[in-house]
């Protein structure tokens, strides 16, 4: 096979949704209908379940098992899918955030009874920044859900999206007999199965054709007919371009866990999901089919030995072909690397692989070299964009519990910073250090981290927070003298830039309305 084609059947995604709308159940399925596990259970396992008594100690269990998991690769219908894990418990958004940057797509899972909520909603600002396809796949038809015309219309209100149904539900809840394909007129009838054998379909070439109310009742057949009209009426025909440029979302229903509607779901996805895409750098667009290599890195993973300081990188492969054993250039570093076992995963199994084409994800063992964010090039200075940190929303200083390990300390708040655990700030006043994230637990595992991996210890003290807004002014005079005024609040972050510490909304108006010439960022890209 040519590099071309190599790069032109990957389809690289993420699946994501608020917690228990049905991700971990939706992503079992594809894996098996991919051919990539053999039993239901592999990847639940690895869930971080919400509520769970200790969170943290789970987490910790699961860190060994879920590298595995990070990245799952399957080959269906000679498209080889790289399904990239998103973890689903909130306090771990910003990990989610990141791995969005390195997928060309994504299938967002909503519940049919719940309908549009608050992570659903986060997660697609995301993909709107980025302008990533989404495709939307209503889980639960076994359930009493919404009526699925309201259930499109808040998608629309409330994401600010243009959906478009390629399936349609017939009767919900109990009364749920199948979907029918709006493209293909196939009819498919509802079975309650978890097994990996998907329902048959039925194909009717004529929604008025007597054989519909055989199937599903005349009750049944009237109301498809008639929402068939009102949706021939209402939306416009679907338009591939339109998805591919994030302009309009597909919609099929199903239910996951019934393995209901999956097969169609993973049909539509291989036929129209993005081919790996460009990215863009600090001086220029790289497109997959450029000769040489480029990637970057979206994730870091410590290993769980804590014997080994050995972390696992995972980079984005996004043009030219990578080697094994080739010396890369490590831009930010400005030094050059070479990499003896990069391993490939396919779902369960890792495998040391030779090349890698645009579009793969790769693991790459690191004793320290990357951060987030980190681009790796065949030679050429340039950095990839948009790996946005976000102004976390939990703040605590953080006290060294014993003095003889400041040192260790050091270090750790740096290596696990680098990985993306938490951010770290550090004040102008007395240099006192700041960790934020995203949620509580992350305090915890940090705590926990340190003196299992890097024998510190450390206590938390609150700290009264509303944000952490990165600031920026053309005239470096201005912004020095907004930095005199506001010292008490002033803090750097790891890369030196400053940082604006609001107390409180109101603090944080104040401050922009009094610094027209300042500019108050609540993402680290600017
Ligand atoms: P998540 O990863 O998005 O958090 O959701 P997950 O797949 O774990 O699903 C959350 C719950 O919803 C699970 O039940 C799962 O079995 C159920 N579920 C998934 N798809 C469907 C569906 O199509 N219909 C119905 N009725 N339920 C579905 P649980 O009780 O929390 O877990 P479990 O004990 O079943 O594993």
């Amino acid at each position: 096979m040519t590099r071309e084609e190599e790069i032109a059947r990957r389809r690289t995604f993420g699946i994501i949704s608020h917690p228990d709308a049905g991700k971990t159940t939706l992503t079992e399925k594809l894996l098996l209908f991919g051919g990539a596990i053999q039993t239901a259970g592999a990847v639940k396992s690895n869930k971080i379940k919400k509520g769970a008594t200790s969170d943290f100690m789970e987490i910790e269990r699961q860190r060994g098992i879920s590298v595995a998991t990070s990245v799952m690769g399957f080959e269906y219908k000679n498209k080889k899918i790289n399904l990239l894990d998103t973890p689903g418990h909130e306090d771990f958004a910003e990990d989610t955030y990141r791995t969005l940057t390195a997928v060309d797509s994504v299938i967002m899972v909503i519940d049919c009874v719940k309908g549009v909520e608050p992570q659903t909603r986060k997660l697609l600002e995301v993909c709107r920044m980025r302008q990533t396809p989404v495709m939307v796949f209503i889980n639960k038809l076994d359930r009493e859900g919404q009526d699925p015309f309201d259930l499109l219309d808040e998608i629309e209100k409330e994401l600010r999206i243009r959906v478009r149904p390629l399936t349609w539900p017939i009767g919900i809840g109990k009364t749920f007999k199948g979907v029918y394909n709006l493209q293909s007129k196939d009819i498919i009838l509802f079975a309650a199965s978890s097994s990996n054998l998907p329902s048959a379909a039925v194909t009717i070439k004529d929604i008025n054709d007597p054989e519909l109310v055989r199937l599903v009742g005349e009750g049944h057949a009237k109301k498809l007919r008639e929402d068939v009209e009102l949706i021939n009426g209402v939306y416009d025909d679907f338009d591939v371009q339109e998805y591919l440029d994030a302009n309009i979302s597909p919609v099929l229903f199903g239910s996951a866990v019934n393995n209901f509607g999956v097969r169609e779901l993973l049909d539509c996805f291989v036929n129209i999901a993005p081919e790996p895409r460009g990215r863009e750098t600090d001086i220029k667009q790289v497109e997959p089919a450029d000769k040489k290599f480029t990637g970057f890195i979206f994730k870091i993973h410590a290993n769980i030995d804590p014997n080994h300081r050995d972390r696992i990188a995972f980079l984005r492969v996004c043009s030219g072909t990578f080697e094994r054993n080739k010396k890369y250039h490590h831009v930010r570093q400005n030094k050059d690397l070479r990499f003896n076992n990069p391993t490939a995963f396919m779902a369960q199994e890792k495998n040391i692989i030779d090349e890698a084409f645009p579009g793969d994800i790769i693991g790459l063992y690191d004793s320290g070299n990357f951060k987030i964010g980190d681009s790796l090039t065949e030679g050429e200075d340039l950095n990839f964009k948009g790996i946005p940190r976000f102004s976390p929303e939990l703040f605590r200083y953080v006290m060294n519990a014993d003095p003889m390990k400041s040192k260790q300390l050091q270090k750790g708040l740096e290596q696990l910073t680098d990985e993306g655990v938490a951010q770290l700030f550090t004040k102008l006043t007395n240099n006192q250090k700041i960790l934020g994230t995203v949620g509580a637990l992350q305090f915890e595992v940090i705590q926990y981290r340190l003196k299992g991996e890097y024998t510190a210890s450390c206590n938390f003290e609150h700290v009264s927070l509303y944000k952490a807004m990165w600031v920026s002014c053309p005239d470096h005079k201005k912004l020095d003298a907004f930095v005199q005024d506001k010292f008490n609040h002033m803090a750097k972050d790891k890369d030196g830039r400053y940082v604006f510490l609001a107390e409180s909304s109101w603090a944080l108006q104040m401050a922009q309305e009094k610094n027209e010439d300042i500019t108050f960022h609540e993402k680290s890209e600017f």
